[in-house]
């Protein structure tokens, strides 16, 4: 266990749930043995009352210094208001893989038992874009920009991903039929790539029907490669064969910097009441973890995430349970095993 090195992780809390799953998480990061300098910032509305802006100067430096940050859900106002926290973010700091595996926890009844699907999302481009326009009053245009570069480094990413972690197939999810030229760039780059990976399987299904063919047997894929909007769509799909949006982390990941963030929203339904899952964002700290080579201790964190699902006592409401984002907490710190230094 490298204990000896801290790591600056920029935190951002975020708003709705976000304040109750971030502090379980830190509190069972602390307590792993693992040493680490948070650099906490707000975001969204919450910053604006402070700083007069969404996303503050300062949070941008520290993730300019950190390279590494660690989020809870930021609200984002529906058909008007600022824009996606998230967006921007990934947008500045180019991170332009998003990364969900989605994988079944042990003990849980799910839809489905044994899911080992990986998901990359392209995550720079696409409708996320932001350029809409009136064209005149009831006429609304929204581009989506799909380019070479963009396509090429994420289908690039996904079998790279692929070749070492020994997954066998790549399916590239598309509407090409209709988006000839978007869809279709992103498809002649992900073939392109293909090419030099002939021990992956490369197949290509369109959105539509993958959607069905997901719900019909998830099985047969193993990982999925998505352009920007479909790739949030099919997550969230994805996420109910698990145990739902509780479960699934997830990672932003560029060639400088890194955000861990779940795959899930600020929840407004079941803010502020203790009931929140702090699980999905516990496994996007395991990521981080394992991106910033500490495995040992992502092993460690695992393994009592694992053993707290499997004695079932303490679980979560979303997924059977009847305890508080708190007590899930409290009780992975007890499962943990934690390696007393040597005196
Ligand atoms: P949501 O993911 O917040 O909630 C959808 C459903 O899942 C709700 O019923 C909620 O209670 C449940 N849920 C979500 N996380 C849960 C958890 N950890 N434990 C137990 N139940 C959980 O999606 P929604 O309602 O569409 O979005 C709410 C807000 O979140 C919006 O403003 C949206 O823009 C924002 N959002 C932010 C994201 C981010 O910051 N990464 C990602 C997705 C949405």
């Amino acid at each position: 266990m490298s204990t000896a090195k801290r790591h600056a992780v920029t935190l951002i809390p975020g708003d709705g749930i976000g304040p109750e799953v971030t502090d379980a998480v830190v509190r069972i990061l602390d307590a792993s043995g693992v040493k680490f300098a948070w650099e906490r910032y707000s975001a969204g509305a919450e910053a604006f009352e402070k700083y007069e802006e969404y996303v503050p100067k300062e949070l941008y430096e520290s993730i300019g210094r950190t390279k590494l940050a660690l989020k809870g859900p930021v609200t984002t106002p529906v058909g008007g208001g600022f824009t996606s926290i998230n967006v921007t973010l990934r947008k500045k700091f180019e991170l332009y893989v998003n990364f969900r595996p989605i994988k079944n926890l042990p003990g849980l009844e799910t839809r489905y038992p044994n899911v080992d699907l990986i998901i990359v999302r392209e995550n720079t481009e696409g409708e996320y874009v932001g350029l809409e326009h009136e064209v005149v009053p009831g006429v609304m245009t929204s581009l989506k920009v799909i380019t070479e570069k963009g396509s090429t480094r994420i289908a690039r990413w996904a079998f790279d991903y692929a070749r070492k972690h020994g997954r066998r197939k790549i399916h590239a999810i598309h509407k090409a039929n209709i988006m000839k030229l978007s869809d279709g760039m992103f498809l002649k780059c992900a073939r392109e790539i293909a090419k030099s990976y002939p021990e992956i399987t490369y197949g290509e299904h369109i959105i539509d029907n993958a959607c069905m063919q997901l719900v019909m047997n998830p099985y047969q894929y193993d990982t999925l490669l998505l352009p920007n909007l479909y790739g949030d769509i099919v997550s969230d799909l994805c996420a109910a064969f698990v145990g739902g949006l509780g479960l699934v982390p997830g990672a932003n990941i560029g060639a400088d910097a890194a955000i861990f963030e779940a795959v899930h929203g600020s929840a407004p339904d079941i803010a502020g009441k203790d009931i929140a899952n702090p699980t999905a964002l516990l496994q996007s700290a395991i990521l981080m973890l394992r991106h910033i080579d500490e495995a040992e201790a992502a092993d460690r964190l695992q393994a009592a995430t694992e053993q707290v699902y499997r004695e079932r006592k303490t679980l979560t409401r979303d997924v059977g349970g009847t305890a508080g984002t708190k007590a899930f907490g409290d009780a992975v710190i007890a499962a943990l095993e934690v390696p007393q230094p040597a005196r």
